[in-house]
């Protein structure tokens, strides 16, 4: 099925009007983040064994003093206000024009995140007119967001599924069904068995992420649009695909692709096991869970978060994406490297899409009442966590450019050793943090 964008000349930017009509379907979100009470950190190295609940003041206090009280509301405004006066360029209406386009997607993702989990419309004009100068910008694209490769495709499509959400209008769900089209024609039977090419061009690589933004595109569509049996059929076709293609390792972490053989057979071409590939399935197969009521979907999400939090280089040659405190880190550009450059500009926002798609995950479970940790939320102890270390070491104070302006993040979230080079914002640390914040709101 090939949608046409017969809404494209009529595009109504009713925005305001739409959020005004969909402000009461959304569920209440959880409060703000307060420091540990229970003294037992899952992931650390600080555990001190499960405190009886008498012990909960004491603990309390203990911890404010070296940890303050992060508000990840108010962290994520300051940090999208920093964001824009450090980075949005109003010419061209898209945050720091020289970097990836996709980055840009990320960031708005994350901004109409913060309206939709706080019920406000602050940014609303402002993501309005990015849409609308965007969508002739997709680097060597056709329009209407349809760029050059699938993931940068899928990134704008999925940002705009998230505008559709908060505003209730029509024609950026068409947009996103248009865009799920136009991936769709990279989608093949060989080599690999199915998948989708990430280079639309040169159809010479089948990688994770443009499958998992695929997966969760197409089940967003499907949980939006009334009636519809294609894009959940895809859907499913899609995961199962991914599930055993190869592109899993045996770790239970996913590698970036996959390699073909003469025959045309797949298997998992060993490159990095990078955080964003970690995290979009999870989102996806949160959709998936939504279009099917199959708690077998976030079973399925729930072992490859597992398999991040639990991390170790000794497990089967993957790298540790968490440090000896739970801090996320992107194991194969940083922890020790990540200091002194070693993530470049696209590889420094992986860890926040990892961090928004892990709490899309914690609600899904929490909601469906199938987790009796932590209220029912097995990741918010990490998300807190990881938000607090953030706050404290990543964020700048002063008013140091870049380099340490306030509200602006650094790529380390468990901070630098003392002594190494001050770390430098760019659009990708800052979407990453704010992608981070939104996730404890
Ligand atoms: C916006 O970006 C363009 C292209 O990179 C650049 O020429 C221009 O100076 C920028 N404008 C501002 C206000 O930064």
């Amino acid at each position: 099925m090939r949608l046409s964008l017969t809404h494209a000349g009529l595009w109504c930017l009713c925005a305001a009007q739409g959020v005004a009509a969909s402000v009461g379907h959304r569920h209440q979100h959880g409060g703000s983040i307060t420091p540990e009470t229970r003294g037992h950190e899952a992931h650390g190295h600080e555990a001190r064994g499960h405190q009886p609940h008498g012990h909960q003041a004491r603990g309390h206090e203990a911890r404010s003093r070296r940890d303050p009280d992060v508000d990840p509301r108010a962290a994520a405004k300051a940090a999208i206000d920093s964001m824009n006066s450090a980075f949005f360029n109003s010419t061209l209406a898209v945050w720091a024009p020289t970097d990836p386009w996709w980055l840009s997607g990320v960031a708005i993702t994350s901004v109409i995140d913060y309206m939709r989990k706080t019920d406000t419309t602050d940014y609303l004009d402002k993501v309005t007119a990015i849409f609308q100068a965007q969508r002739s910008q997709a680097p060597g694209g056709a329009g209407d967001f349809r760029a050059e490769s699938t993931d940068d495709t899928g990134w704008w499509a999925l940002a705009m599924v998230r505008m559709f959400d908060i505003t209730g209008d029509r024609h950026y769900l068409d947009l996103a069904a248009g865009d799920e089209a136009y991936i769709y024609q990279s989608w093949s039977e060989k080599p690999c068995g199915g998948g989708i090419y990430v280079d639309i061009a040169a159809r010479t690589y089948k990688n994770a992420i443009a499958n998992e933004l695929y997966i969760k595109l197409a089940a967003a569509l499907h949980n939006r649009i009334p009636g519809d049996t294609v894009y959940l059929e895809r859907a499913k076709k899609a995961w199962k695909w991914f599930k055993s293609s190869g592109m899993i390792n045996e770790g239970g972490l996913i590698n970036d692709g996959l390699a073909s053989r003469k025959d045309g057979t797949c298997f998992n071409n060993g490159l990095p096991v990078w955080t964003y590939n970690q995290g979009v399935v999870l989102g996806a197969l949160v959709e998936l869970y939504h279009a099917t009521s199959s708690t077998g979907y976030l079973q399925d999400a729930r072992a490859i978060a597992d398999a991040v939090l639990s991390s170790s280089p000794s497990k089967r040659g993957n790298p540790s994406l968490v440090d000896h405190a739970s801090i996320l880190t992107e194991g194969d550009c940083s922890g020790p490297r990540e200091a002194s450059g070693g993530c470049n500009v696209d590889q420094q926002i992986f860890k926040g899409v990892f961090m928004y798609n892990l709490a899309e995950l914690d609600e899904a479970i929490a909601r469906a009442g199938i987790d009796s940790d932590d209220g029912g939320r097995p990741y918010a102890k990490f998300l807190r966590k990881n938000i607090r270390s953030a706050y404290v070491h990543a964020r700048g104070k002063g008013t140091s450019g870049l380099a340490g302006g306030a509200d602006l993040y650094g790529v380390a979230w468990g901070g630098l050793d003392p002594g190494r080079a001050q770390w430098t914002a760019t659009l990708g640390t800052q979407a990453s943090a704010l992608g981070l914040l939104i996730s404890g709101i």
